[in-house]
């Protein structure tokens, strides 16, 4: 049954603050995958990396998008390369709606500005607006896989909740 509600996208796209206060509106407990992956590791994303490299990471994801994709009634933020790997967008995608959030790569540029927080990012040197705009064409045809995709760059926290919340009604049994 796809009942939970996934949100998924870029880096700096806003999955994590979305994904609180469409939780909150929904009446639904929330998990962030990176924070989870975060709190078992009892160690922050950047150090993961750091330490063991990207792969053990995706290792990580895959063992986090298992477990929550076979519980229900959640709003679930994905990171934002979580899709990339065919499994995790089968699995998510079996169980629930996956919702897509898109911003203007200079958006995304000015949100993801401070270093450290994204090894994905911090990797492209000083690059970084270039190394958004190929990783983006690079993951386009999996964000594309999406049910609905919504385009957070312009609209208020607010218009964005009330789309997705339009959009998730005709799954309402
Ligand atoms: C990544 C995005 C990050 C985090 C990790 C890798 C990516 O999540 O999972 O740094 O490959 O795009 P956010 O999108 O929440 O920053």
């Amino acid at each position: 049954m796809r009942d939970n509600v996934i949100l998924t996208g870029f880096m700096g796209t806003g999955k994590t603050s979305l994904g609180k206060l469409l939780a909150t509106r929904l009446g639904r407990p929330f998990v962030d995958i990176d924070k989870k992956i975060e709190d078992e590791a009892q160690m922050s994303i950047p150090k993961i990396f750091e330490l063991y490299g990207e792969e053990h990471f995706r290792e990580l994801e895959r063992l986090a998008v298992k477990e929550l994709s076979s519980r229900r009634g959640m709003v679930i933020a994905t990171g934002g390369g979580t899709i990339k790997d065919a499994d995790n967008l089968r699995l998510l995608k079996s169980s629930g709606v996956l919702i897509c959030l898109t911003t203007e790569p200079e958006e995304i540029f000015n949100r993801t500005e401070r270093r450290g927080e994204r090894p994905v990012l911090d990797g492209g040197g000083n690059e970084r607006l270039e190394s958004i705009k190929r990783l983006l064409a690079e993951r386009k045809k999996f964000y594309d896989q999406a049910d609905y995709q919504v385009d957070t760059t312009e609209w208020s926290p607010l218009q964005i909740i009330d789309d997705i919340c339009r959009y998730l009604r005709q799954f309402r049994s």
